[in-house]
């Protein structure tokens, strides 16, 4: 990758691993946790587009407890385990890389920062309950602009922030169409794969796919 000046990434999904909050209550949960975590995901990325279409923003805090709500009645679980799984949302683990590859990036001397649809206060505790509080220059919440991804106004943020150019900017996601997103607004985007899923038909292929953070070192 050429003339990076800054780093860019995701959160959810791609820095802290969503499913880990079911995972941690799979005892309680029993097999199903994992459809029941990807059935969350799906319904809480749904309610971000969905409220973005209609002009009905709420942040990802409510939208989470909203999604959940649906799911916990979808998959038939004990209503006392809201609390717990809530409290479990707000310090998701992070992928098993993601600090070592962030302490080897910060040495490179690029700009560092997420953009994410999570709130300030969601992204703030998240990083801090992971020590992950030094390695970043800037956190940018979609809070700032109202709306969620893939909303231009979203990708922007970052872009007027560092007044670089778009293609001055590696974006790092998991999820595809957040990198279709990113790419087609204008960054070079990385698909960070770690699934071995298929990437999606909208306009874009990443720049550069990789199985977790730490394939970026050797393309910078
Ligand atoms: C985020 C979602 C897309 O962090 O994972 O913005």
């Amino acid at each position: 990758m050429k003339n990076v000046k800054a780093i860019i990434f995701d959160a959810y999904g791609t820095l802290f691993d969503v499913n880990s909050a079911a995972e941690k209550c799979k005892d309680k949960i029993g097999d199903k946790w994992e459809p029941f975590a990807n059935f969350w995901r799906t319904t809480q990325l749904e309610y971000t587009w969905l409220r973005s279409l209609m002009g009905r923003h709420k942040n990802f805090w409510q939208i989470t407890e909203d999604s959940l709500d649906k799911s916990m009645k979808a998959f038939k679980i004990e209503f006392s385990m809201r609390d717990e799984l809530l409290d479990l949302y707000k310090v998701l683990s992070p992928f098993k890389e993601v600090q070592e590859t962030l302490k080897t990036l910060k040495e490179k001397k690029l700009k560092l920062a997420i953009l994410s649809n999570g709130t300030p206060s969601l992204l703030n505790e998240l990083v801090k309950s992971n020590n992950l509080e030094n390695l970043f220059d800037d956190i940018f919440s979609i809070e700032e602009v109202g709306i969620y991804k893939p909303n231009s106004k979203v990708y922007d943020m970052p872009v007027k922030k560092y007044k670089i150019r778009k293609d001055e900017i590696a974006f790092l996601s998991a999820n595809t169409w957040d990198v279709s997103g990113g790419g087609n607004y204008g960054y070079q985007a990385v698909w960070v794969n770690r699934n071995n899923n298929i990437f999606d038909n909208l306009d874009f292929k990443p720049k550069l796919e990789i199985k977790n953070l730490s394939g970026l070192l050797s393309e910078l």
